[in-house]
């Protein structure tokens, strides 16, 4: 009761000291209201100055205090994105760092579509589930997962986006998890940008046009989910020649330009041939490879 008490005053001194004396900005306001084991102690030195401490019994990532003073506020951001708090779950009083949601991944794929993956914590147990939160760009419209990617056992590990317009371009993760034994830690993502974790479908419409010493390449950029300049392109080719003793593979990175070709110099036209061409975004990672494409010196086959 005595504790309680104490917890409740606590509180609201800091409730009125946050809002009143401080300017904070909405998220920090919103942190304080969630510790749960909140003191305030005014400096005896200084009363200027107040000392905010939390509960720290799990003694993982929760600072033990925080300065205040009237002019220069100090709640730490790091921390309020560390823990997601700018989610409406997260969660102060967690869990040992092996049970969270490990090698947190996703992919934005054929345009539309995005996967999130993860893997079982190390120190979580069997029955352990997990479950996964997006927020878009702005911090806001926060909604949980609705087609969960499930192991042999039946946890969630990866969740099935079909819609991502509502992101806006940028997206917020929060992977809780809940086991009747022991507290399960949040996994918070970083900010992470669509644009980023694409993955291009191959270019289309690959055409190859063979004369007695080279071969002309052409081709077109892969369709995207937003529209992107010819210019933000990369494309490699890998050309490997066929019925050799060895095929030695040859992989030609080209940035991209209005007219994508290519002119293949060391054509023999005794040899058959076999081409496959893959785009990236310029500060992402290789696309698919398009479908392998045979040719010799009449083209296509
Ligand atoms: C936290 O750390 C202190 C000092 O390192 C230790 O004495 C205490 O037992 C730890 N508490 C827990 C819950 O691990
Ligand atoms: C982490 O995930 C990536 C992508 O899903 C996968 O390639 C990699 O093997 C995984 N690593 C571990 C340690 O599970
Ligand atoms: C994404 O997840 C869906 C649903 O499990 C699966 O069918 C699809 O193959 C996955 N795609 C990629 C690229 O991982
Ligand atoms: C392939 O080329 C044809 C003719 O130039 C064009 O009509 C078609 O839209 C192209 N397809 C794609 C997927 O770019
Ligand atoms: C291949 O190139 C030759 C010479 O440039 C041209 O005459 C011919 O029309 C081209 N063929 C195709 C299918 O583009
Ligand atoms: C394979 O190709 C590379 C460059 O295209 C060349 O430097 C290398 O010597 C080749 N290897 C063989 C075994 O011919």
């Amino acid at each position: 009761m005595t504790y309680f008490m104490d917890d409740l005053m606590a509180f609201i001194w800091i409730s009125i000291l946050l809002t009143s004396v401080y300017c904070l900005t909405e998220e920090q306001e919103d942190l304080a209201a969630k510790v749960s084991e909140l003191s305030v102690t005014i400096s005896k030195k200084d009363p200027k100055r107040v000392e905010l401490i939390w509960d720290n019994s799990d003694n993982i990532t929760t600072p033990t205090s925080v300065m205040q003073t009237p002019y220069s506020p100090v709640m730490d951001m790091d921390y309020i994105k560390k823990v997601c708090c700018h989610f409406s779950n997260c969660n102060l009083n967690h869990g040992g760092e092996d049970t969270a949601a490990k090698n947190f991944s996703c992919i934005v794929y054929n345009i539309y579509f995005m996967n999130c993956t993860w893997t079982v914590g190390k120190a979580a147990p069997n029955h352990v589930q997990y479950y996964l939160y997006s927020q878009n760009a702005k911090k806001k419209q926060e909604s949980e997962c609705t087609n969960y990617i499930k192991d042999s056992q039946k946890r969630h590990v990866g969740c099935h986006f079909d819609e991502l317009d509502r992101f806006g371009g940028k997206a917020y993760f929060l992977v809780t998890g809940s086991s009747k034994r022991i507290k399960i830690k949040n996994f918070c993502s970083e900010k992470i940008s669509l644009f980023s974790i694409e993955k291009y479908n191959a270019p289309s419409n690959i055409t190859v046009n063979c004369s007695k010493s080279n071969c002309l390449i052409q081709w077109q950029k892969p369709k995207t989910r937003i529209e992107i300049g010819d210019t933000e392109f990369r494309y490699m080719l890998c050309i490997q020649k066929l019925g050799s003793q060895y095929t030695n593979d040859t992989e030609i990175e080209l940035p991209g330009s209005t007219k994508n070709e290519y002119v293949f110099t060391n054509f023999d036209m005794e040899k058959n041939y076999i081409l496959k061409i893959r785009a990236r975004h310029r500060r992402a990672s290789w696309g698919y490879w398009s479908k392998p494409i045979e040719f010799d010196h009449l083209g296509r086959i």
